[in-house]
């Protein structure tokens, strides 16, 4: 089976404050979308990336000119859509049923080919598949619309998912045909059919830039994070 990785970069952004969607937002002098993508090029059992791109994309092209990957635009309104546009293109493309497909999100562009390597041996002889995660630090609260606490949450099971999330694409199609919108991430919609995806853990730096604030952290990670 080979293994492909799909970037869906069809999302708006809107929590980041940026006024252009944040995949966009250039970290340390590039586009936060070509610092991901150049690390999932220096995967060499990644066979080949496709971005999904919203249909009314108008900056790739000017804001990673010459590209020479797969790129698709079908984007879709939710995550879920644009993913399954993706695995669609990746099926016209030759992929099959049984081959791997590792999504993983344009946001988190502070990925490190090591963690993609280890994900892959984590998860090529699985019968399910997984995900990068870290396991909870902080104790966690659950609070209301006024910002008080209403309980505090058993860590020590909790896990954050990050991506990428590895599934055979016969399975995480399926998977997310059947939840929809619902799914903010692959492994939820797996989950949801019975499986029990592998949490294989990674870095804190792992992480999906999302707040205003988070653009700052992540020009400083990207030159000190080793790989
Ligand atoms: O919104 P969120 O941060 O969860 O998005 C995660 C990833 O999914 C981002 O890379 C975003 O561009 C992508 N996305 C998408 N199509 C959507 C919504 C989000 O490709 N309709």
């Amino acid at each position: 089976a080979r293994c492909y990785a799909l970037v869906p970069a069809a999302g708006i952004g809107e929590r980041s404050g940026a006024g252009m969607p944040k995949q966009y937002v250039e970290i340390a002098g590039r586009p936060m979308l070509a610092h991901t993508l150049a690390a999932l090029a220096a995967v060499p059992r990644i066979a080949a990336t496709l971005v999904v791109l919203s249909p009314a994309d108008e900056r790739f092209e000017q804001a990673l000119p010459g590209y020479g990957g797969w790129v698709a635009r079908v984007g879709g309104a939710s995550r879920a859509d644009s993913v399954l546009g993706g695995l669609a293109e990746l099926r016209r493309r030759g992929a099959r049923d049984d081959d791997w497909v590792l999504v993983h999100d344009a946001a988190r562009c502070l990925l490190k080919p090591a963690w993609v390597d280890a994900l892959i041996d984590a998860c090529e002889h699985d019968a399910v598949g997984g995900l990068l995660a870290q396991p909870i630090a902080d104790t966690l609260k659950a609070g209301d619309a006024d910002g008080r606490v209403t309980a505090t949450v058993d860590r020590r099971d909790k896990w954050a998912a990050q991506t990428p999330q590895m599934f055979r694409l016969g399975l995480v199609e399926r998977a997310l045909a059947a939840m929809g919108a619902a799914a903010t991430d692959e492994a939820s919609a797996v989950e949801a059919l019975g499986f029990a995806p592998r949490l294989v853990r990674a870095s804190m730096a792992n992480f999906k830039v999302t707040w205003p604030e988070d653009f700052e952290l992540a020009a400083r990670w990207l030159h000190q994070v080793g790989p």
